[in-house]
């Protein structure tokens, strides 16, 4: 198959190592720069040009898209897509699964557990919704954060109000949880391909800190996942529509509650945790998922 990675760059690990996999099944692999791409549009016509070259004759799409640059890469899957090529991932899930609102608004109305969440137009909406999160501390999400950096840990309502005021003042989006208190600074990340979850870790945070964010300092072990967290793991990327996904899962007192679903995982943590060859099974699906297509 011709295969092609949509990367920023191919010295990226999860890149590197979705081509030493394709590379390894006798498949042939470019890596295409999305933010390079240009795109042509007219009736029934949609092209896809790289450095002034028209993309052609591609079986397979495997898109590796950054945060930033999410709408623009949304555009050129979808423009693969309108050519009936093949994409691992597809454009609306990506949209869907890049909103952590949205996100959560999709699983709980599929009954899948998520931590209480709100989101409040003023502060004094927070007056009267704060006792519904059932814990004293509570959880900051900027809507746009990446990485942990926009997550903070309000230690009480007087803090929380604080906090949210200079954001509602600035003009930033953000949504409040309860803080789960019991998975002290731990969380599960399912990795999902297909219809099975190919590999699993817990993040555990460094001293001092709540958040498990391998960018943080967090590390890392392989860890089983119970039954349960495996049938709600696959639910979600089913719900969603991704068909690779890392799903993250905080152990909490009512079981297991989703985080968020990533739609780009990488590989670079699930692969030297557990030594599997993750993407070495992407690809095997991708060879699959093809052919059930056809
Ligand atoms: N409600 C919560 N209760 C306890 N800990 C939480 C809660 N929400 C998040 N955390 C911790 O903070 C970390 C970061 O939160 P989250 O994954 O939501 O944001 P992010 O990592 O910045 O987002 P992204 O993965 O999209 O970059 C989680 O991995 C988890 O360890
Ligand atoms: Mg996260």
């Amino acid at each position: 198959m011709n295969i092609a990675i949509l990367s920023r760059s191919g010295s990226l690990y999860s890149t590197s190592s979705l081509v030493r996999a394709a590379m390894k099944r006798q498949h042939h692999v470019r890596i295409i720069d999305h933010t390079y791409c240009d795109l042509y549009i007219t009736k029934n016509t949609y092209e896809v040009y790289y450095f002034d070259k028209k993309i052609l004759n591609i079986n397979a799409v495997i898109p590796r898209i950054g945060a930033s640059v999410t709408h623009y890469g949304a555009a050129i899957i979808r423009q693969f897509e309108l050519q009936k090529v093949y994409s691992v991932l597809s454009s609306n899930a990506l949209m869907m699964s890049r909103d952590k609102l949205v996100t959560l608004q999709i699983l709980a109305a599929n009954g899948i557990d998520v931590p209480r969440t709100l989101l409040a137009s003023h502060v004094q909406s927070l007056e009267f919704l704060y006792d519904r999160l059932g814990t004293t501390k509570a959880v900051i999400k900027l809507l746009v954060g990446t990485q942990g950096m926009g997550v903070l840990l309000a230690e009480d309502k007087t803090n929380l109000f604080s906090i949210s005021e200079a954001l509602i003042r600035v003009g930033k989006s953000f949504i409040v949880q309860e803080f789960i208190k019991e998975s002290k600074g731990r969380d599960i990340r399912a990795f999902v391909v297909g219809d099975k979850v190919v590999a699993s870790m817990e993040r555990m945070a460094v001293e001092g800190e709540f958040r498990s964010n391998i960018h943080l300092g967090a590390t890392s072990r392989p860890v089983k996942l119970t039954e349960e967290e495996r049938r709600i793991a696959l639910k979600c990327t089913q719900i969603l529509g991704l068909k690779v996904a890392g799903v993250d899962i905080l152990r909490s007192n009512r079981g297991p509650l989703v985080l968020e679903v990533n739609a780009s995982p990488g590989l670079e943590g699930i692969e030297t945790t557990t030594g599997i060859d993750v993407a070495g099974e992407i690809i095997a699906f991708i060879e699959r998922d093809i052919k059930s297509l056809r």
